[in-house]
């Protein structure tokens, strides 16, 4: 059974979820890079190899034909390319807006990459042309995921690799809703402390987006990914979790930057909620990652490989 849509969603329709989606993130394109910290230098080579490293369990070795399915700003295939690890890349999106974004971001770096506006489920591609398809919080976009699995088996290569990360784990969502919440309630009392004015809640944001309650389709256990891709007949499949106490930390910041004006949020606080982070994300890494079970995480990530041809 595939994984059941959200409540915000189950009322929609899978064209529905498609539109919603593709306003959404035009909209979101042009800011998107700075709102989630995105960021091509050496601190984001090595958050994305760090990630590819962990979902493959081994250090990765060199991809010459890739697809990223849903590749937004450019923020896994972009840095894959600075760090030499994939060769001719190809990267689709729903969106317009962020493929533009991600040219943009392309020619500022001096790299060549191919870009292709599709639906996951429905890839303008020829059978076996990728030895690397991944992707990096795209699958809980999708209303039909058997569909999109299909497709991805189709045009990986005998022997290819499917690679996806940033996937929401459905009890580590859950546990991430108490620090969120514990965040409103001391948000006032934060405000006070930096001296920082309540955001403006109502009227200044752009219609599309407001979108946001509905662009995330589903969030998954790791039983749910791991059939996903053994259903379509793929081998290898391997699921695991990553970033619990970095989570908890960056929602509480999020959910408490988020109420106040940007401009008043001093830059000694951005640095520790930053620094703080990345320290936590080694704490996960080391200590806890290899020894608690992948569904408490927050994110998940999943690999397979497509048999080689006897
Ligand atoms: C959360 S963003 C992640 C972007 C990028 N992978 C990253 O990690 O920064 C999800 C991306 O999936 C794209 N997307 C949503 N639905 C899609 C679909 N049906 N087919 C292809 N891409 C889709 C969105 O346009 C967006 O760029």
């Amino acid at each position: 059974m595939p994984p059941a849509l959200t409540p915000s969603t189950s009322t929609l329709s899978a064209e529905e979820i498609r539109d919603v989606n593709t306003r959404y993130h035009d909209v979101a394109a042009e800011d998107y890079d700075s709102k989630w910290g995105i960021e091509f230098g050496e601190l984001g080579g090595d958050q994305v190899a760090a990630k590819v490293h962990k979902a493959l369990g081994r250090p990765p070795g060199h991809y010459a034909q890739t697809l990223e399915i849903g590749a937004g700003t450019g923020y896994f295939t972009l840095n894959l390319l600075r760090a030499g690890l994939i060769g001719q890349a190809t990267c689709s999106d729903i969106s317009p807006g962020m493929l533009a974004t991600l040219r943009a971001n392309a020619r500022g770096l001096g790299l060549e990459v191919r870009t292709a506006r599709a639906d996951a489920e429905q890839l303008p591609f020829p059978d076996a042309s990728f030895d690397l398809v991944l992707g990096h919080a795209v699958l809980h976009h999708l209303p039909d995921l058997p569909r999109a699995f299909a497709e991805f088996e189709r045009v990986l290569a005998p022997g290819g690799t499917l690679l996806f990360a940033g996937e929401p784990s459905r009890y580590g969502d859950r546990l991430a809703g108490v620090p969120k919440r514990a965040a409103v309630a001391v948000a006032p009392l934060w405000r006070w402390a930096l001296g920082a004015r309540r955001a403006p809640t109502t009227g200044h944001e752009h219609h599309d987006a407001a979108l946001e309650g509905f662009v995330d389709v589903h969030a998954f256990t790791p039983a749910e990914l791991f059939e996903l891709a053994d259903r379509v007949g793929l081998v290898d499949v391997r699921v695991t979790g990553e970033e619990l106490l970095a989570n908890w930390f960056g929602w509480t910041n999020r959910t408490l930057e988020a109420t106040a004006e940007s401009g008043d949020i001093p830059m000694i606080w951005r640095r520790y909620a930053h620094r703080g982070y990345l320290l936590l994300q080694q704490l996960d890494r080391r200590l806890l990652e290899s020894r608690l079970p992948a569904a408490i995480f927050y994110n998940l990530l999943l690999t397979a490989r497509k048999a080689p041809t006897p």
